[in-house]
């Protein structure tokens, strides 16, 4: 015999399963701050694999280093140029998305904030790192969603190269500080 109580949470188990087999609603969507993390989680992911196993790998056996002139020189890309690389590619699919390394100290002119948006999330990340900075923008007829996250001298040799790069405007960079940002733009219809 099954009590009544029994039968109520078997079927509750039942109508459990019918809706977890259930399609997801075609209308299902993220939202753009989550998209933004995603995109931002791979870059990351991408850039310190980069640094790490390649980089910092191959420069200490001693069989190549990275420099800026690298496709002059034979040499490996900077991580920066990696990154500004990479998405080059993703802009030419022309889907809308797009990311960049910015700071407010730039070695190149062309990595300054591009927007006032731009100017302000990169001030808000240098006083708190660990909050992105986002809002909505407009560019021609079209909607987007941006997202600022700091970039931080996880390193020496962040902090080393772009105090003494002839082109910086900053030298006193210390390890741990906000040299900048990386801002990723998602379109918010196609
Ligand atoms: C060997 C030199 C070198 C090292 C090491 C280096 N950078 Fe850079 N970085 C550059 C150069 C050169 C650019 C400009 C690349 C371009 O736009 O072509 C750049 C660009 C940037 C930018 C964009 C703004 C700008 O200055 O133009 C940020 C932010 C940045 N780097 C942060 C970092 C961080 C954080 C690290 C460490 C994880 C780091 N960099 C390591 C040379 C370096």
């Amino acid at each position: 015999m099954v009590s009544r109580v029994g039968l109520i949470v078997l079927m509750a188990g039942l109508v459990g399963v019918v809706m977890a087999a259930k399609p997801v609603p075609p209308q299902a969507t993220i939202a753009p701050e989550v998209v933004a993390d995603y995109v931002h989680a791979v870059i990351e992911a991408d850039r310190a694999v980069y640094t790490r196993h390649v980089v910092d790998r191959l420069s200490a056996k001693g069989v190549l280093t990275a420099s800026e002139h690298w496709d002059v020189q034979n040499t490996l890309l900077l991580p920066a140029q990696f990154l500004n690389e990479s998405a080059r590619l993703v802009a030419k699919k022309e889907q809308g998305i797009r990311y960049r390394l910015v700071s407010l100290w730039p070695i190149y002119e062309r990595n300054g904030p591009a927007t006032e948006f731009e100017r302000a999330g990169l001030k808000a990340v240098l006083k708190e790192p660990g909050k992105t900075f986002t809002g909505f923008v407009e560019s021609g007829q079209r909607r987007f969603f941006q997202a600022i996250y700091a970039d931080v001298a996880v390193s020496q040799a962040c902090v080393g190269c772009h105090n003494t790069h002839p082109s910086s405007p900053r030298r006193d960079f210390k390890e741990k500080d906000v040299m900048g940002g990386i801002v990723i733009t998602i379109p918010l219809s196609r």
